[in-house]
């Protein structure tokens, strides 16, 4: 049976019986954006983004259907195939009536498939990972091992198929961009250099080498080498190439192959391998030359002892529970954001979408995680996303890895995700609560001017000449986003859905429909901008400057705020008129703006059958199944009063959890009465935004109770989500938490998912409860007693005030408790008054260690 075990708190596992889960996905990335795929047949892919593709471009699909994969073959004496990938037609012929052993052992990041035929007496091990640091290349080391009782002679054979080009050519001009392929030997393997990049970018002189480099562990290069892949297939297959069954036309060093789909085809000396005896070979794949010098024994072990330290010294926390698989697979989960920090939402196999850069709501989520570890490295980045917000408080969805370079739309259309303007604020109030920095609300920033006018509603002719429309404050960014959105009002009074919300496949309804979802949302963040203007003037920053136009938008009437919303975008690019506003009198006109919508959401919104209405659709209709998304955001925000959180749990735990796929979906199945709402409702029921369980708004929800006091209902939606993750041979993923879980519970579009931020940030801050408040440090766990394991202690190594932070949990003596709380607290040995520990206590401190005792009721 398919079986995942954690052998160590640091995330190490094993996999048994892998062969039978040859669909489950692991990353491979580094920091100069290196980022591969591997599966247990050695299936996936490897580039450095759209354009540049070493390996075929890999796909769920293309996972099982492709025999073009990373490839290392013994050709036996007899003339037959083995493969360390399990992929030559001999075994795949006979992968059921005689299967091999297979496990995956791996860990942060690395990843080794070990492979073993007791017939032939012959065992593999492939080790694959992509060092830390800035070299562009992937490293595997293949070990072929004699397990029988007779000498073994085998000749050993790398292939690989080089595609060497971008995604798009997969279905626009393959065979076209295979006449630009210039392949040369060198001493130790190939490197393929396209004459030109061919497709709508322009012609462009091509400048990039992809290369495959491979030698012996005692440093023997390779003899011979193949480069075409005709020669190399002939007649046959990539799992049983004629080249390597009959005769080929081989090449050497200094040979060159032009024109044709190239594969990397390096063939070492033949060897003897006596009974017990092992041999290895490296390879490098490289988008340049980097992978050569890792071609030693020693370099290789060097690089991969590197790897595995940079990758445990990532992430915001991990964890001590008593429970050592728990805490292997949070260690998972803490580098997650890192993981979609470099790969944005594409170059994975499930995300065979976008062509990278990184989403705007995505980026501020992951921000999230980042700040929970060092804020004072993400400040200037985030200060920096505001550039990409409008006047009409609308904002360019894509944010590039330069400084200052934002795409309006990927799709080059005018659209308005209508959930975009409420992230910004959940970050930088997180960045100023763990801080006390509220400087950075008063840092100046410039406005983003494209062709996109009127929220979204119109596009001009041109791109706008002249002059920028000079900067405005943080503060002033935040403001415009949310008193635009308040007040762009539908016909029920909520929030226009426009383009679609958080929810990208609710995307349908732009005339008519409504996010009530978000209106609550926004709704709460109006209180939080309220209380940080206050903050500010309590810091004596009395006033703010604000645009003229903008105020008079803050000051309208309620009732005319649709109008008045339309008479700001009329003059909104004009900044000059600027007015000095007293921060005191904007919080106050938020409180009055935030109460208002609260009010009516509670008041109109919330259903006769107990929960909130998420939704309005295209014909201006309430949904009327029960939806997850719009039960968060009523509780985050405070919308929901008691009676009503209360009421939504219980409507939640009966129409939305299935146990069976990890706890709580994101709608009830609407059956055959699908409004016009959005794409999603041509899913099936079950998948993705239709009603999978779908991580991201199911932590969301967790965090909304916890952050409640709903302790034990959000600990259950959480360990929903946990275990389900955990249990591999159901959710075939590795380590982390997928995007969703589908009807078989199934997880689904694995590592780069909002999930992981969001986990992060409600482990830490609610259960661990280490959280800052304007910059002190306050414990204020949720820990229930299932999270001690067996041990007498809970511990949490995280960062506060950019010092590493370690705080001790001792499980309380009562044997039932319900609520907990901190009753005596030591820091670096000195007693704590409660357990609020001031800013100005930590300076001086290098690290924080708190001991801290808790004291259970029920
Ligand atoms: C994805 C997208 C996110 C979107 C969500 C729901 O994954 O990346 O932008 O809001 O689906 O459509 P997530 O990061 O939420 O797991």
């Amino acid at each position: 049976m398919l079986r995942l075990e954690y052998t160590h708190k640091n995330g190490d596992f094993v996999l048994y019986e892998a062969d039978r889960a040859p669909e489950m996905v692991f990353p491979l990335v580094n920091a100069a954006g290196m980022m591969s795929s591997v599966t247990s047949r050695l299936a996936g892919d490897c580039k450095t983004g759209q354009n540049s593709f070493l390996l075929p471009p890999a796909s769920v699909e293309t996972l099982h259907e492709s025999r073009a994969g990373r490839n290392f073959f013994a050709v036996l004496e007899n003339g037959a195939l083995w493969s360390a990938a399990g992929n030559s037609a001999a075994q795949q012929a006979s992968r059921f009536s005689e299967p091999e052993e297979v496990s995956v052992r791996g860990g942060l990041l690395w990843f080794e498939v070990c492979r073993q035929n007791d017939r032939l007496g012959l065992a593999s091990s492939a080790l694959v990972f992509v060092p830390a640091g800035e070299a562009r290349t992937e490293l595997m080391r293949v070990t072929l091992r004699n397990t029988g009782d007779k000498p073994l002679r085998l000749t050993p054979t790398a292939a690989f198929p080089l595609y060497g080009r971008s995604a798009d050519n997969i279905r626009d001009h393959r065979h076209v961009t295979s006449l630009l392929n210039r392949l040369e030997v060198a001493e130790c393997g190939l490197r393929l250099t396209p004459t030109m990049t061919f497709d709508e970018r322009g012609h462009k002189p091509g400048n990039t080498v992809y290369t495959v480099f491979g030698r012996q562990d005692d440093g023997q290069a390779p003899v011979r080498f193949l480069g075409p892949v005709q020669d190399y297939v002939g007649s046959g297959s990539y799992d049983w190439p004629q080249a390597l069954a009959q005769q080929a036309a081989w090449m050497a060093p200094g040979d060159r192959a032009e024109g044709y789909e190239m594969a990397a085809v390096l063939q070492f000396a033949p060897c003897e391998l006596a009974p017990g005896q092992q041999k290895s070979w490296l390879i490098a794949l490289g988008i340049n030359d980097d992978g050569l010098r890792y071609l030693t024994p020693e370099a290789f072990e060097q690089a991969l002892a590197q790897t595995q330290a940079h990758w445990q010294r990532v992430g915001a926390a991990s964890f001590e529970t008593g429970d050592h698989a728990l805490d292997g697979w949070l260690r998972w989960v803490a580098v997650q954001p890192e993981i979609r920090r470099i790969c944005g939402c594409s170059f994975l196999p499930h995300h065979d979408y976008g062509r990278g850069g990184r989403g705007w709501r995505d980026l501020w989520q992951d921000s999230l995680a980042l700040i929970l570890r060092d804020p004072a490295a993400v400040r200037e980045d985030l200060v920096r996303y505001f550039a990409g917000v409008r006047a009409d408080g609308t904002n360019a969805t894509i944010i590039g890895s330069q400084p200052g370079a934002f795409i309006a739309d990927r799709n080059n259309i005018v659209r308005v995700w209508m959930d975009h303007g409420f992230w910004p604020l959940v970050t930088v109030n997180a960045y100023i609560q763990q801080t006390g920095d509220l400087s950075i609300l008063t840092e100046k920033q410039p406005w983003f001017r494209d062709r996109r006018k009127q929220r979204g509603e119109v596009l001009a002719d041109q791109e706008p000449a002249g002059t920028a429309l000079g900067r405005g404050t943080v503060l002033e960014h935040l403001l415009v986003q949310h008193v635009t959105a308040c007040c762009d009002a539908g016909e029920h009074g909520c929030i226009r859905l426009r383009g679609a919300d958080w929810n990208d496949a609710l995307d349908m309804a732009a005339e008519r429909g409504e996010s009530v979802a978000f209106t609550a949302a926004y709704a709460g963040n109006l209180g939080v901008l309220a209380d940080l203007c206050d903050a500010l003037a309590d810091a004596e920053v009395k006033s703010v400057p604000l645009n003229a136009y903008f105020c008079m938008l803050l000051e309208a009437p309620w009732e005319q705020r649709s109008e008045a919303l339309r008479q700001y975008e009329a003059v909104c690019e004009d900044r000059s008129a600027v007015r000095k506003a007293d921060c005191r009198w904007i919080a106050a006109s938020l409180r009055k703006m935030g109460d208002r919508l609260i009010r009516h959401l509670r008041e109109q919104e919330f259903t006769a059958q107990g929960w909130m209405n998420s939704y309005y659709d295209n014909n201006g209709q309430a949904v009327r199944p029960m939806m997850l998304t719009g039960q968060v955001f009523a509780l985050m925000s405070g919308t929901a009063d008691d009676s009503q959180a209360l009421s939504i749990q219980k409507n939640a735990d009966a129409l939305l959890y299935d146990e069976k796929r990890g706890g709580y979906c994101l709608n009830e199945n609407f059956g055959g009465d699908i409004p016009p709402l959005g794409r999603q409702f041509g899913f099936a029921y079950g998948h993705k935004e239709n009603g999978a369980v779908f991580c991201h708004m199911t932590v969301m929800y967790a965090y909304a109770l916890l952050s409640r006091g709903y302790r034990d209902a959000g600990m259950k939606a959480l360990r929903g989500l946990i275990g389900q993750s955990m249990a591999a041979e159901i959710s075939r993923v590795y380590p982390g938490i997928p995007e969703y879980f589908d009807p078989k519970g199934r997880g689904m579009y694995p590592y780069l998912t909002g999930a992981g931020s969001w986990l992060m940030l409600c482990l830490i801050t609610l259960v661990f409860g280490v959280r800052g408040q304007n910059g002190d440090l306050l414990l204020a766990p949720c820990l229930t007693p299932e999270d001690f394991g067996g041990a007498e202690t809970a511990v949490i190594r995280c960062y506060f005030a950019g010092r590493p932070c370690e705080v001790r949990y001792r499980r309380p003596s009562e044997k039932d408790w319900k609520t907990l709380r901190v009753v005596r607290a030591r820091l670096n040995g000195k007693a704590l008054d409660g357990p609020l520990v001031k800013r100005d206590a930590l300076t001086m401190l290098d690290e924080i260690n708190i001991d801290a005792e808790l004291e259970g009721s029920d």
